[in-house]
C-alpha cells in the first residue's frame, strides 16, 4: 500500500480489501470504529478549488472496486442535487457540521423527504440511487470523507451520477463530480429537467444562491428568479 497515505486511511482500506461482500451496514461499522485524523488528513484538503467548483473534491484512493474521497467545504460550498451512479455501497464521515436534503424521486420528479444538519462524528450512508444535496451553511470550513464501492463493479463505481440542475433546467450524468454548474467537460450525457415543484425549488436555490454570487453569474441568478416566480 502507498507509503504516503495516513495511518487511518490505511486502516480503512485493509478493512474494506478483507471482506468478501460488503453493505452499508458494514461499511458505517469500518468507518465508525476507525480513528480519524483531521491533521492526517491535511495533504489532501483542497480549499484552495477552483471558485466555479463548488466544494474541494480530492480523490485519495481507488482500488477499483472502491474508492475514497476528501471533500473540502468553505461557508456556502454546495453540491448539486445528484445520486451515486453504480455505487453499491458506500458512507460519509463528517468532521463538522453540514447541511443536508434527502430526496425522494419519481420519474425525475424530486420531492424533499428529509432537511437536516449532520453533526461532527456522524456516519451516513449513501447508496446509488439515494438522491441528496449537501454542503456547509456554517461560518467556517469543514471536511467530509466519503467511500463508495460496489460488490460487482471493478472500477468506475460512481459512474452514472445523475445531477439535477433546476437552475439549467437539466439532468446530466458524470462520472461521480455533482457540482453547481457542472462543467460541459465532466458531463457524459444530459436530458431537460422539467417540472419542478415549487418547494423544491425555493429550498434549493436559498442553498446554491451563494455559490452563484460568489461566481458574479448575474444571468443565472436572474434566471433563477424568474423561474421561482413562473413556477
Ligand atoms: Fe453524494
Amino acid at each position: 500500500m502507498k507509503e504516503y497515505l495516513p495511518n487511518c486511511i490505511r486502516n480503512l482500506i485493509v478493512e474494506l480489501d478483507h471482506q468478501n461482500h460488503i453493505d452499508n451496514n458494514l461499511v458505517s461499522e469500518i468507518i465508525s470504529e476507525i480513528k480519524f485524523s483531521e491533521e492526517a488528513l491535511k495533504p489532501f484538503f483542497h480549499f484552495d478549488h477552483p471558485k466555479n467548483e463548488s466544494y474541494g473534491r480530492k480523490l485519495i484512493w481507488d482500488n477499483g472496486d472502491f474508492k475514497i474521497l476528501l471533500m473540502t467545504w468553505h461557508p456556502g460550498d454546495f453540491t448539486a442535487i445528484h445520486n451515486h451512479g453504480y455505487t453499491e455501497w458506500g458512507g460519509v464521515y463528517f468532521f463538522g457540521d453540514a447541511t443536508h436534503r434527502l430526496y425522494d424521486v419519481e420519474n425525475d420528479e424530486i420531492s424533499i423527504v428529509q432537511k437536516n444538519v449532520f453533526p461532527q462524528g456522524q456516519v451516513a450512508s449513501i447508496c446509488g440511487d439515494l438522491t441528496h444535496l449537501m454542503g456547509n451553511s456554517g461560518d467556517h470550513d469543514i471536511i467530509t470523507l466519503h467511500v463508495y464501492g460496489s460488490n460487482t463493479r471493478k472500477e468506475n463505481v460512481s459512474e452514472d451520477a445523475k445531477i439535477y440542475m433546476p437552475e439549467f433546467q437539466k439532468i446530466v450524468t458524470t462520472m461521480g463530480s455533482a457540482y453547481l454548474n457542472m462543467d460541459k467537460a465532466l458531463i457524459l450525457s444530459e436530458k431537460p429537467f422539467e417540472n419542478i415543484e415549487h418547494g423544491v425549488l425555493a429550498d434549493y436555490f436559498s442553498l446554491v444562491k451563494p455559490f452563484y454570487e460568489r461566481n458574479k453569474m448575474a444571468g443565472v441568478l436572474k434566471r433563477m428568479d424568474n423561474y421561482l416566480n413562473h413556477n
